[in-house]
C-alpha cells in the first residue's frame, strides 16, 4: 500500500519510519499520512493536464481530509481547494491558501457562510440552487461586490457506487436539473444578474467510482446542452468543472483506474464532442478528494481484548473504531490490515477486527488474514487516509486520534489526540445566573 514497506525489524515502514516506533512515541489510534505520496499524486493530475494541453484547474476535495498542514501541503504543490463549508473555508484561511484558487460547494450555505466566501474574496462560488442564486445576488448587490460563479448541474448519470456517494442522478440534493430547464432558468437569471459572473457549469457523478463511463456521459449531456444554449442564449462558458470520485483501490477486491486514465478519458470526450459540435474547449477542472489523500493514510491501533466465540470467529478489539473511521458501519466498506509489529509474518488465522464503541455495528474488519495476534501488537489499517479523520466524531466520548505526517524519514505531529479536556471544552454546567 502507498510506499509501505518492512524493514529489517520485520516493521512496517512509512515515508522512511518504523510504524513501531511512531505508535510507541505518540500513542495510538494514530493517522500516520505518507506525504510523499500525496505529492505524488497532487504531481500526477497537474502532469496529465498539461500532457495533454489543455488548461486545467485540479481542485482537492478538502472534504475528505481538512487540516491546516494538509492544507499546506495542496498549496505546495500548486492545486487549487475545494471546500464545502464554512469550517473548510476557515482552515483554508488559516493554511494562508490562496483565496483565489478556493472554490465554494455545498447545498445549503448559509448566508453568513456567503458572506465569509465574499469577505475573503474566493475564487469562485459553485450555485447549488435557486435559494442560493437568489441569495448570493442579494448579497452581492447589497454589499456591490462581483463573484464569479459556476452553476452545479445534476446531469443524470447513475453511477455505479453506494447509494449514499451517488450525486450525479436526478433525483438527487444536489445541484440544477439538466433535463427539465432548471439549469437553464439558473443560468439565465445569473446572466442577468450585474453581480454574478459565471464562468461555468460543474457536475460531481458520485465518488469511489471504477469506470470512466459516467464521467463521459455526464461530459457529453453537458456540451450538448451547452452547443444549444450556445444557439439560444449565446453563452460559452469559460469552465467545465467534471467534479471528482476517481476510485481506489481498499482491497484487492477494488479495481479503479490510474488517477491519469480518468481524466485522459474525460478529456478525449470533451475535445471530440467540442470539435463536433463546433464550441471552444474549456478550461477543465476536477475536484479529486480520495484519489489523492486516500492510499496515504494509514491509522495504527493498539490491539487491546479479543473474544473466542467458539466455531464461529475470534473477534480482536482495538482501541478505535467507528469514531475514527465510520465507513464500515456507514457504508459496509472494507479494508485491509497488517499487525504493524510483525509484518513479515505469515497470516495464521483468520479474525475479526472490533472496535471499541458500545455497539455491535462497530466492526472494523471482518475475516481478516493475520499472524496469531494479541494485546499489544500493532494493527495497520490502510488506505484510511479519506473520510477518516474528516468524518470521525466523539461517539461514547472517545476522544479523536492524532495524526502524524512521515515524509523522508521524519515524522511530523500535525493534529494533537484530542483530550478529556477538549471534550469537555464547550460544556457548561448548569447555572440559574446565565437562564435567558
Ligand atoms: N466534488 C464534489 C462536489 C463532491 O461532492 C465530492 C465528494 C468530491 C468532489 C470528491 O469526491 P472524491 O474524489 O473524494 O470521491 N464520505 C464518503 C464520500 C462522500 C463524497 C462526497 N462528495 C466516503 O467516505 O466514501
Amino acid at each position: 500500500y502507498g510506499t509501505a514497506t518492512i524493514n529489517e525489524n520485520g516493521h512496517l515502514e512509512i515515508g522512511g519510519k518504523d510504524m513501531v516506533e511512531v505508535a510507541e512515541q505518540i500513542g495510538t489510534p494514530l493517522y500516520v499520512y505518507d506525504v510523499a505520496l500525496i505529492r505524488q499524486r497532487a504531481q500526477g493530475f497537474k502532469k496529465t493536464f498539461e500532457q495533454l494541453g489543455v488548461k486545467a484547474q485540479v481542485a482537492y476535495a478538502s472534504k475528505a481530509f481538512s487540516t491546516v498542514a494538509m492544507l499546506q501541503v495542496i498549496k505546495e504543490e500548486g492545486l487549487s481547494l475545494d471546500v464545502v463549508s464554512g469550517g473548510e473555508l476557515y482552515t483554508a484561511i488559516k493554511a494562508e491558501f490562496p483565496v483565489e484558487k478556493i472554490h465554494f460547494h455545498g447545498n445549503n450555505k448559509s448566508e453568513t457562510e456567503l458572506e465569509m466566501a465574499l469577505d475573503y474574496q474566493i475564487g469562485c462560488i459553485v450555485v447549488d440552487n435557486f435559494h442560493e442564486l437568489h441569495l448570493l445576488n442579494d448579497i452581492c448587490s447589497r454589499r456591490e461586490q462581483k463573484v464569479n460563479i459556476l452553476i452545479r448541474v445534476t446531469p443524470g448519470i447513475e453511477a455505479h457506487t453506494h447509494d449514499y456517494i451517488l450525486t450525479g442522478q436526478e433525483d438527487s440534493k444536489f445541484g440544477f436539473d439538466l433535463a427539465n430547464g432548471q439549469a437553464e432558468a439558473a443560468l439565465k437569471m445569473a446572466l442577468e444578474s450585474n453581480y454574478l459572473n459565471v464562468l461555468g457549469l460543474h457536475c460531481h457523478i458520485g465518488s469511489q467510482i471504477f469506470e470512466t463511463t459516467g464521467f463521459i456521459l455526464a461530459a457529453k449531456k453537458i456540451l450538448e446542452k451547452l452547443a444549444a444554449w450556445n444557439e439560444t442564449i449565446g453563452f460559452l462558458p469559460q469552465v467545465l468543472n467534471l467534479g471528482g470520485g476517481f476510485g481506489i483501490r481498499y482491497t484487492e477486491d477494488d479495481t479503479p483506474l490510474e488517477p491519469s486514465e480518468y481524466v485522459q478519458a474525460m478529456i478525449a470526450e470533451v475535445k471530440n464532442v467540442t470539435t463536433t459540435l463546433g464550441l471552444p474547449m474549456p478550461e477543465i477542472w476536477i475536484e479529486p478528494g480520495r484519489s489523492l489523500v486516500g492510499d496515504a493514510g494509514t491509522t495504527l491501533y493498539s490491539v487491546g481484548s479479543s473474544k473466542e466465540v467458539p466455531n464461529v470467529r475470534k473477534y480482536l478489539a482495538v482501541d478505535g473504531g467507528m469514531t475514527d473511521n465510520l465507513r464500515p458501519a456507514l457504508y459496509d466498506a472494507k479494508y485491509e490490515a497488517v499487525l504493524a509489529n510483525r509484518a513479515d509474518e505469515k497470516p495464521q488465522e483468520t479474525v475479526s477486527i472490533a472496535g471499541k464503541c458500545c455497539e455491535s455495528g462497530d466492526m472494523l474488519i471482518w475475516d481478516l488474514p493475520l499472524p496469531e495476534a494479541g494485546s499489544n501488537d500493532i494493527l495497520a489499517v490502510f488506505c484510511t487516509g479519506a473520510y477518516g479523520y474528516s468524518m470521525s466524531n466523539n461517539y461514547n466520548r472517545i476522544p479523536r486520534p492524532a495524526v502524524v505526517f512521515v515524509e523522508n524519514g521524519h515524522a511530523q505531529l500535525v493534529v494533537k489526540r484530542e483530550t478529556y479536556e477538549d471534550l469537555l471544552r464547550l460544556d457548561l454546567p448548569l447555572n440559574e445566573k446565565t437562564r435567558i
